[in-house]
């Protein structure tokens, strides 16, 4: 509750691949770079093991994936859960939630630990890729 509170006043510029980008609360409510997400192109991102890799923790609303992970929250609701805002920074930085969270930053490229050599420097999804997941998560209402 405190730390809820805590979160809610504080509004902060993370160092993020693009520029800065500004964190209100829990969430980031602009979009990166002023992309405009498209929710089918976030679905393919999430189904795809090469991109975005979120069924090896996950499971979602994506049938024809067999293999889905178990680590972490189903993915179906998240749009009725949590605000583009919320789902942004879950995205980008996932350790600012939990610090102690497995789920990659897949935005974030300062401050990381244990970072692929051929990610260095360069983040996991672009801002495109990232508006397009939250395009897609968006919809995921129930
Ligand atoms: C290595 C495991 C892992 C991967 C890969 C991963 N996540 Fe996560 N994710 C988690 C865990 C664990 C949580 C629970 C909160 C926490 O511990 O940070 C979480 C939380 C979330 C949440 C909030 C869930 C809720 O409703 O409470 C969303 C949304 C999310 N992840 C989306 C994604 C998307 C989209 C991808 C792929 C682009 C992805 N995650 C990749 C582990 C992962």
């Amino acid at each position: 509750m405190m730390l809820r509170r805590l979160a809610a006043a504080t509004a902060l510029a993370l160092p993020l691949a693009g520029g800065a980008v500004t964190v209100v609360g829990d969430g980031i409510p602009v979009a990166l770079d002023g992309a405009v997400g498209d929710a089918a192109r976030g679905r393919a991102i999430v189904a795809s093991r090469q991109a975005g890799l979120c069924l090896l923790c996950h499971a979602g609303p994506i049938p024809e994936e067999r293999f889905q992970g178990n680590l972490a929250p189903d993915l179906a609701g998240a749009g009725q859960r949590w605000t583009a805002a919320q789902l942004r920074l879950r995205l980008v930085d996932p350790r600012r939630l939990n610090p102690d969270s497995i789920m990659p930053a897949y935005y974030r490229t300062e401050g990381l630990t244990r970072v692929g050599r051929a990610w260095e420097g360069r983040p996991i999804l672009n801002a495109q890729q990232v508006e397009d997941v939250v395009a897609y998560l968006a919809t995921l209402k129930d």
